[in-house]
């Protein structure tokens, strides 16, 4: 986080917070987010892009799925961003604190009939449609209800991108969106005109996540224009928005050197200045949709060592309270983290310890490798970057209740969410 210190005695500071007293009161597993860099992410993004094309021609949505809880909405819509949703339960935190529903957008590739009409009742502001089978069910809808909701079409747009493969989404054979190369965005965008009975307002794309170069965006927004172009040229439409999803990456282990959002303002400030004369309108306004970019730094997951082992083969092993259940993406992705003893930042790291959960599977290992000052049972553990797609990915595995979730700054600490009981994980059993 941004505001992280060391204080005298060596021990992390966040807000000016110590950490060991915040163990203490709120229970471990603690995931704990710091509102300056959640706000100053919000800043960054707005400031970058404030010399873009046109300003004005430009709207952030942050994406939920990388973490979304009441507050957090709350706290966005203050910042003026929009809200990328993909479910009904998304929807409903909007709703829950009156976010303004004309800047949210409805995203996924298998929208239920319930939450199309979910999202038609609270009067969500766009609905970006993956399938024709989506399609054909909005289309009816519409029909029955008399309402003509605004839509995007999602385009797979045969970009490869350098990332995990499960983080792609952008290639011919993704599961999202209308592949380009085979004619079906086209069919698509058509087919809605000729119906009338939803509003086209834009075309959509996402490349995949955690991407480090700005050549797929660039691509990309070419790639939609031209596609828009054509559609102009047959029909006369002209796109209100373009989007290129989110996906923008953050400072990993793997990749330390992070480009700055910066450059990818510049990047397609230069792509749309290139394109603009062969448009037949003006530019269409910028839709972004960063998650892990705004959050991934705001959060961090404190836990406590509860026992230690060493193996005749040299392992040292530090076993956490948490582990796969709350942060399954070492697992699933191979995704390193870094971790810090915070209450012993001034120690020498001497000690290779492989940092494993409380989890029953030999799969539930934090970190392989990490060097850290000599620990001990009853020591705290601290991940930082890991405010995005950790809780939101959570389960019950073992039946173990979830995380306690703090909002900190320097005035207040504030319970996001509480920690999960025994009667939460039990109470959804039939006897
Ligand atoms: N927009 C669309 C349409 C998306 O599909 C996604 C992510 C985003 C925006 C936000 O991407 P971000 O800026 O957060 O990278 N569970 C994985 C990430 C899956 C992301 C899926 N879609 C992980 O833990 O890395």
């Amino acid at each position: 986080p941004d505001t992280a210190t060391i204080s005298a005695q060596g021990e992390l500071l966040i807000a000016g917070r110590n950490l060991s007293e915040l163990a203490r009161s709120y229970g471990t597993p603690l995931y704990i987010f710091d509102r300056a860099t959640i706000i100053n992410a919000c800043t960054h993004y707005k400031q970058a892009f404030s010399t873009y094309y046109n300003a004005s021609t430009v709207r952030i949505l942050y994406a939920s799925k990388a973490y979304i809880s009441p507050m957090l909405a709350r706290l966005l819509a203050e910042q003026d961003l929009g809200l990328d949703v993909v479910s009904g339960g998304e929807m409903l935190v909007a709703q829950r604190v009156a976010f303004p529903m004309e800047r949210v957008s409805f995203h996924g590739n298998n929208k239920s009939e319930a939450e199309l009409r979910l999202a038609l009742e609270l009067g969500v502001g766009r609905i970006v449609l993956d399938n024709w089978s989506e399609l054909e069910r909005l289309t009816r809808l519409a029909r029955e209800t008399g309402m003509r909701p605004a839509v995007l079409v999602r385009v797979a747009p045969d970009i490869d991108t350098d990332t995990h493969k499960y983080l792609q989404t952008g290639h011919a054979s993704a599961k999202f969106g209308f592949p380009l190369s085979s004619g079906e965005a086209r069919a698509a965008l058509l087919r809605i005109l000729q119906d009338d009975q939803l509003e086209l307002v834009g075309i959509h794309a996402h490349s995949g996540t955690l991407l480090r170069e700005t050549r797929p965006y660039e691509e990309c927004i070419e790639r939609l224009l031209t596609l828009a172009c054509e559609i102009h040229q047959e029909t006369g439409w002209w796109p209100e928005e373009v989007s290129p999803g989110g996906g923008w990456g953050i400072e990993t282990v793997e990749a330390r050197a992070m480009p700055e959002i910066a450059m990818l303002a510049r990047a397609l400030q230069r792509t749309v200045e290139l394109l603009q004369p062969r448009l037949p309108a003006e530019m269409p306004t910028l839709v972004l949709e960063p998650g892990r970019s705004i959050i991934a730094r705001a959060g961090l997951a404190i836990y406590r060592i509860g026992a230690t082992k060493s193996t005749p083969g040299g392992v040292n092993y530090l076993f956490v309270d948490g582990g796969m259940a709350d942060n399954i993406r070492p697992a699933l992705y191979g995704s390193l983290y870094t971790a810090l003893a915070p209450e012993h930042l001034l120690k020498p790291a001497e000690q290779t310890y492989c940092l494993s959960g409380r989890y029953c599977e030999s799969g539930d290992m934090l970190i392989d490798q990490v060097v850290l000052p000599t620990l001990q049972e009853g020591d705290l553990i601290c991940l930082p970057t890991a405010g995005a797609y950790c809780l939101p990915m959570a389960s019950n595995y073992n039946l173990v209740p979830r995380p306690a979730v703090i909002m900190i700054d320097e005035e207040r600490i504030d319970v996001m969410e509480r920690r999960e009981t025994y009667a939460d994980v039990l109470g959804r059993y039939n006897n």
